[in-house]
């Protein structure tokens, strides 16, 4: 059976930039910072963000565990606030919406916010840079952000912004993915 989340970084691949600037939204345990700080390379830089001091604990362990390039920033901020640190274009950015397996369910991406930072992260897209939004429609919350990116990208202006999403259709409380190419 196919596992979107295994195969949505491919669709990264064509848009990364050697030393270009990358962002983790949802920092978690560090796994899509780590891809991302390996991805734009020594000369490159990631900002990744998280509102739980311990996933900036457990990202930095497995950072230093895997001799990632020095090249990353680890910011106890909600995404919302990202153009508070990120004032460069940026080539590339990851979200990973929902709580952390295994964590407290309660402390979870929220609309409100969500939206604010997509928006943001579209706005500070470079020519041909992308954005992954991988969504968890298995809880509440979660369909809703579904729900409201699928209504903002849908409206955007295709002569600037391809938007797509990857979805297995006979099973709508699987995860899936939205991809937000800039032209
Ligand atoms: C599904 S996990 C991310 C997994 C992560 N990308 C990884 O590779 O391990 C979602 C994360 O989003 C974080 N989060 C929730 N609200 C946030 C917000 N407003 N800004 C930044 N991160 C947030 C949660 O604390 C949680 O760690």
């Amino acid at each position: 059976m196919i596992n979107l989340l295994e195969i949505e970084k491919n669709f990264l691949i064509p848009h990364i930039k050697k030393g270009g600037v990358a962002v983790d939204f949802t920092m978690g345990n560090g796994h899509d910072t780590l891809w991302l700080s390996n991805a734009v390379g020594e000369e490159g830089k990631v900002y990744a963000f998280d509102i739980q001091p311990q996933a900036l604990t457990n990202s930095q362990t497995l950072l230093m565990k895997e001799n990632a390039p020095k090249n990353y920033t680890l910011i106890l901020d909600s995404h919302s606030n990202v153009k508070e640190y990120v004032t460069e274009k940026i080539c590339i950015g990851m979200f990973n919406l929902g709580f952390l397996p295994g964590s407290d369910k309660s402390i979870t991406t929220k609309r409100d916010t969500t939206m604010i930072a997509i928006e943001a992260a579209i706005d500070l897209l470079d020519a041909d840079g992308a954005l992954l939004i991988a969504v968890y429609p298995g809880h509440e919350e979660g369909t809703i952000e579904g729900q409201l990116i699928d209504e903002m990208l849908s409206k955007l202006n295709r002569k600037e912004i391809c938007a797509s999403k990857f979805r297995i259709i006979n099973s709508p409380t699987s995860p899936f993915f939205f991809l937000v190419e800039k032209r």
